[in-house]
């Protein structure tokens, strides 16, 4: 399954990529999600596998096909994602968080479909906190460079700040959602990139493949011994 990247800045490099929005079960047929497609995690994958590296994408459901060369692992929920990661993680030398895991689950998966009741004509769904995947990993890092993604429609550049030192992120990418030209389900991308103690770095608007590119770039001069 794996080619021979005889070439490439990141090869004998381990790289975790996750992408897609997580999917939180309510019953059999349902479910919470958001409108994540995955594209930017699958062109991170690509950009990463060209360049050598090992990679494996953790990936909820998209109608995305597995980049040529790249180990792909299915999932469904946030939990899910994090048991997946968290047995691949040690061996890692990046971890880039594409996914946008949906921050809550509803607190009880029923094992039937929920039926309407005549006497009902509205209905709660208890939801429960995910557990922060990033922020989990932070707590059991060695090497690894961990680059997370901040989806913002306001305030991008505080919020993205906030994000980048509470989850002890090495690069974290801000992206303005509210633009339908860019963002989620868009082929193209701009962002901000942020990194400890350096002036944010404004790049232009390009493909996801393009910016895909770029963030490996980005990694690779980051990475120990580099
Ligand atoms: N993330 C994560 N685990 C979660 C939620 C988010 O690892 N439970 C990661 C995302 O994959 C992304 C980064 O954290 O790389 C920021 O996600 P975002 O949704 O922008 O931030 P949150 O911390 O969830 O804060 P909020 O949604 O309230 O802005
Ligand atoms: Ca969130």
């Amino acid at each position: 399954q794996k080619w021979a990247q005889q070439t490439g800045r990141l090869r004998h490099r381990h790289v975790l990529v996750t992408a897609g929005g997580t999917r939180e079960r309510i019953d059999p047929v349902r479910f919470i999600s958001n409108d994540s497609s995955g594209k930017m995690g699958y062109a991170i994958a690509t950009a990463a596998a060209n360049e050598g590296a090992d990679v494996t994408l953790v990936s909820s459901t998209t109608t995305l096909s597995a980049p040529a060369g790249v180990e792909i692992v299915h999932v469904a929920g946030a939990k899910e994602m994090l048991n997946q990661m968290q047995h691949r993680f040690a061996q890692q030398d990046a971890v880039i968080m594409a996914a946008a895991v949906a921050d809550f689950r509803p607190v009880e998966e029923a094992t039937q479909k929920i039926k309407k009741t005549a006497d009902n004509d509205t209905m709660t769904i208890k939801l429960t906190k995910n557990p922060d995947i990033l922020k989990t990993l932070a707590t059991q890092k060695t090497k690894q460079v961990m680059v997370g993604f901040a989806a913002e429609t306001e305030h991008l550049l505080a919020n993205a700040q906030q994000k980048l030192t509470d989850k002890k992120l090495d690069m974290l990418v801000a992206n303005d959602v509210s633009r339908k030209d860019i963002g989620f389900n868009a082929d193209n991308n701009q962002v901000i990139i942020l990194r400890p103690n350096q002036e944010p770095e404004k790049l232009p608007i390009m493909t996801k493949s393009e910016l895909a590119a770029e963030l490996v770039d980005r990694v690779v001069t980051l990475l120990p011994g580099k």
